[in-house]
């Protein structure tokens, strides 16, 4: 099969944010807890009116640009979120947006593995020969289903939006090992269910509900212990799919959901502190959009350099995990 480059990268946030001080104003929480306990700082919010897809065009034109690659030349837009302006899905609308005209685009849905989920995914069109120029967007805007009365959960979560732009070339070896797994048992840990009845005769279904979400609901600790087991692991075994040790990890670049959680894992992995890319404290947990934003941030301020490793994590919902080693 072809080589795969990862030949650009771009993000865009929502310019309002919310910081600690501000939460605390909602919720029983203060600034000293938030931060002691996950790291972050502050998180960037939509407005209203504000859409994810002008983000996620907005990322996808500053990866585009980064990779000397026009929007014409894109055959496949893959979006990861949970989050759509739409349901039908967004992807089509980013793909109209930066002019992709040639490019078949959808949405994935993998919570927060969406990101790596979907790199593989678009990775493996490259792979078989299928297209040559495929564009990853991990975006979310899970504040639209946070229960703002909830200080469990609206201290975690932003919004936000990056991309990544995966291009076929000979000798190019951008995707080394990959690991992906998923255990819906743990579903009722972390979950944003439809809060109609559907199964219900038209006639007798509760008009209000028709069309709702519930809002973001989940059980913390659960979440927390599932994480700083899977994170080790599964890169672990992403590196074994590569053929690669530990020790030729020159960043890791994980799911951006908890200090606490990339600390242990760096730990476990023996990975030291200043190789772990982190802005979760900027940012919260921005769920699809939390690599492909670190990773932009991390490339453009020259830390992250051609030919480097990273090992990438995704984990949340669904349950599900994901691993990709790549060389950048
Ligand atoms: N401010 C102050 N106190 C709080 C807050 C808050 N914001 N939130 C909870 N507390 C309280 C609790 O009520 C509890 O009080 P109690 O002891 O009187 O009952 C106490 O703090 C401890 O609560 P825990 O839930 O045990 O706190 P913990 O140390 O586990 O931290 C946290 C909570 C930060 C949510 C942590 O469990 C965590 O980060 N979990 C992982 C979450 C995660 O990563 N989720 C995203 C996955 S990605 C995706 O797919 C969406």
């Amino acid at each position: 099969g072809s080589g795969i480059k990862l030949a650009g990268v771009g993000s865009s946030v929502p310019e309002k944010f919310l910081t600690n001080d501000d939460l605390a104003q909602l919720v029983d929480t203060s600034d000293e807890w938030i931060i002691s306990r996950t790291g972050i700082k502050k998180r960037h919010i939509l407005s209203e009116g504000e859409s994810l897809g002008s983000h996620a065009a907005a990322a996808s034109r500053r990866a585009l640009e980064m990779a000397g690659v026009a929007a014409e030349e894109v055959e496949l837009v893959i979006m990861a979120t949970s989050s759509p302006d739409d349901l039908f899905g967004s992807a089509t609308t980013v793909q109209a947006a930066i002019g992709a005209t040639g490019a078949a685009a959808f949405d994935l849905t993998a919570a927060c593995s969406g990101f790596v989920m979907g790199l593989v995914t678009g990775a493996q069109y490259i792979k078989a020969g299928t297209y040559k120029t495929v564009l990853v967007i991990g975006a979310d805007a899970l504040s639209r289903y946070i229960d703002w009365r909830d200080r469990g959960t609206c201290i975690l979560f932003g919004d936000g939006c990056g991309a990544v732009v995966l291009r076929a070339q000979e000798g190019s070896c951008g995707l080394l090992g990959i690991d992906m797994h998923s255990d819906g048992n743990g579903m009722r840990h972390l979950n944003c269910a439809f809060a109609g009845e559907p199964m219900k005769p038209l006639s007798s279904g509760d008009a209000s509900k028709q069309g709702a979400y519930n809002n973001l609901h989940m059980n913390g600790q659960e979440v927390f212990k599932f994480a700083v087991r899977a994170v080790p692991t599964v890169i672990e075994a992403a590196l074994a799919d590569a053929g690669m040790e530990k020790q030729q990890i020159d960043w890791l670049v994980m799911h951006q959901a908890n200090m606490r959680i990339m600390s242990s894992a760096a730990d476990r992995l023996g990975v030291p502190p200043e190789r772990v890319v982190s802005n979760l404290s900027q940012y919260g947990n921005t769920s699809a959009a939390s690599i492909p934003l670190a990773l932009d941030e991390a490339v453009r301020r020259g830390d992250i350099k051609p030919g480097e490793v990273l090992a990438m994590a995704g984990f949340g919902a669904g349950l599900s995990w994901a691993s990709a080693i790549v060389r950048w």
